[in-house]
């Protein structure tokens, strides 16, 4: 932690929604179990449902907030959304504050569907709730926009009212301390980020693999796919902290102006450079799974990816030449989330070819999630009077280090109230990002199908 959360407001939007339930209350019920949280701290639970009263919403809040006092936890209807149902806010908000002794400093969390991020901000900003005697921050989830026009459209609303240092994007990746621990594996360990680049490494592969299927999110997803939903945001912010240079100094701007270079010399991916796929019905470990077009809520005969395999390309000084490829599916074998970087073999093979001798390149596996850690893969002798060479690991494992690992909510939402901007998706990120992706969203190619339990279709570009 940096530095202490000073005393303020949490205004959630979505206060009765899947992620306020699922991330937000836990997170913060941790934070607070930890000492974390300032005191006094009040929490103003806000959703259309006229129904949850503040007792309804401190019910839902409880079990994780069970220690936090029922007096700090509150719940305002939001109606249908009118001036009038801000300005109520409003009312409430300086009412809350009066009670408590706060002095102005408010987070406003937009945990809602993408549809109603604009008109929170404008009813937002036509009650006066974008500024007040202390900080005002807002905190927006993913997904920034559906492409490139549209997130620049969603950025310019979103500054006509708020600073772009009062704007918190979230991507959860950027939260888990496995990614987080990228930068510090890369830049406090000379021994690997010598090797890291052109001459040392020959390809990095970054993939998400998932178990799940679609589940009961089709009305958003089969409008996103795969590419939207995964590779545009998580994996392209993983592929940054990866080829990143180290920043001057360790500070959010240098940082996150670094993470943009990386964009800026990126090739635009085009349909040529991707393999997209759909998943087929069968059965997983003996069980019926149905097919994507089979899952409640998906258009009959939908065109949506449910799996991405895309090669891309960095062209500069340190990359020039290396492909990565970015690979991520629903309804994979299991849920693996892993960079690898596979080096350069020995100039001279003296071994490969003699009999016995299975030499592969040197390769480092990172290991995001499950069983976070590392591992190393180099090539010993194998005991006994002939030469024979195998692979064998050098490896860490978080839990086995520290136990486990804190949700990346705990992280994030630590930062939002400390205004910690380090590891939060700053506009021209986005848009860029958006840019790049274009190409590809603009003419897809039909997916292929896989197999449900495989780790997707066979041909990759
Ligand atoms: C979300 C996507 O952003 O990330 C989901 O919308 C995906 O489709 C999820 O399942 C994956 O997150 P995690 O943390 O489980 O890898």
């Amino acid at each position: 932690m940096t530095a202490p959360i000073p005393p303020l407001l949490l205004v959630i939007f979505g206060a009765t929604g899947d992620l306020t339930r699922r991330k937000l209350l836990p997170a913060l019920g941790a934070l607070h179990a930890r000492g974390e949280l300032p005191s006094p701290f009040v929490i103003l639970g806000v959703a259309r449902d006229p129904h949850p009263d503040d007792a309804a919403f401190r019910d839902i809040a409880r079990a994780s907030l069970s220690q936090l006092g029922d007096a700090a936890v509150h719940y305002q209807s939001i109606g249908a959304g009118s001036p009038a149902d801000f300005t109520r806010i409003a009312d409430d908000i300086a009412a809350l504050e009066r009670e408590h002794g706060l002095s102005g400093n408010r987070v406003f969390y937009l945990a809602l569907p993408p549809q109603g991020f604009v008109e929170t901000v404008e009813g937002l900003a036509a009650a006066g709730l974008h500024q007040s005697a202390g900080f005002t921050r807002i905190v927006v989830e993913k997904p920034f926009g559906h492409d490139l026009e549209s997130s620049q459209a969603l950025n310019r609303r979103l500054h006509q009212y708020f600073d772009e240092s009062q704007i918190f994007r979230i991507d959860h990746y950027l939260g888990k301390e496995t990614v987080r621990n990228l930068m510090v594996f890369r830049f406090a360990n000379p021994v690997f980020e010598t090797q890291w680049n052109r001459d040392r490494i020959a390809h990095v592969e970054i993939s998400v693999a998932e178990a799940d299927g679609v589940g009961t999110r089709a009305a958003y997803y089969d409008r996103a796919g795969a590419v939207r939903d995964m590779v545009q945001n998580h994996l392209t912010q993983l592929l940054c902290h990866v080829a990143m240079e180290p920043p001057a100094t360790f500070d959010a701007e240098a940082i996150r102006d670094e993470k943009l270079k990386v964009l800026r010399s990126m090739r635009r991916v085009t349909p040529r450079d991707a393999l997209l796929a759909q998943y087929a019905g069968g059965s997983v470990d003996d069980t019926a799974v149905p097919g994507y077009l089979d899952e409640p809520g998906v258009k009959p005969g939908s065109t949506t990816e449910t799996f991405a395999a895309i090669d891309v390309h960095i062209d500069n000084w340190r990359w020039h030449g290396v492909p990565f490829v970015l690979r991520t599916g629903k309804r994979l074998r299991r849920r693996s989330t892993r960079i690898v970087v596979s080096f350069r073999p020995a100039p001279v093979r003296l071994f490969t070819g003699l009999p016995g001798c299975d030499v592969g390149p040197d390769k480092l596996t990172i290991f995001i999630q499950p069983d976070e850690g590392f591992s190393l893969t180099f090539s010993v002798k194998e005991p006994g009077e002939h030469i024979r060479v195998r692979e064998q690991q050098l490896g860490f494992k978080y839990r086995e280090a520290f136990g486990p690992l804190a949700d990346a909510y705990e992280t994030l939402l630590a930062d939002v109230m400390q205004g910690d901007h380090t590891l939060f998706v700053r506009s021209d990120w986005v848009e860029r990002s958006w840019y790049l992706y274009a190409p590809l969203l603009e003419a897809p190619p039909a997916p292929v199908p896989y197999r449900p339990g495989s780790w997707g279709p066979d041909a990759e570009p």
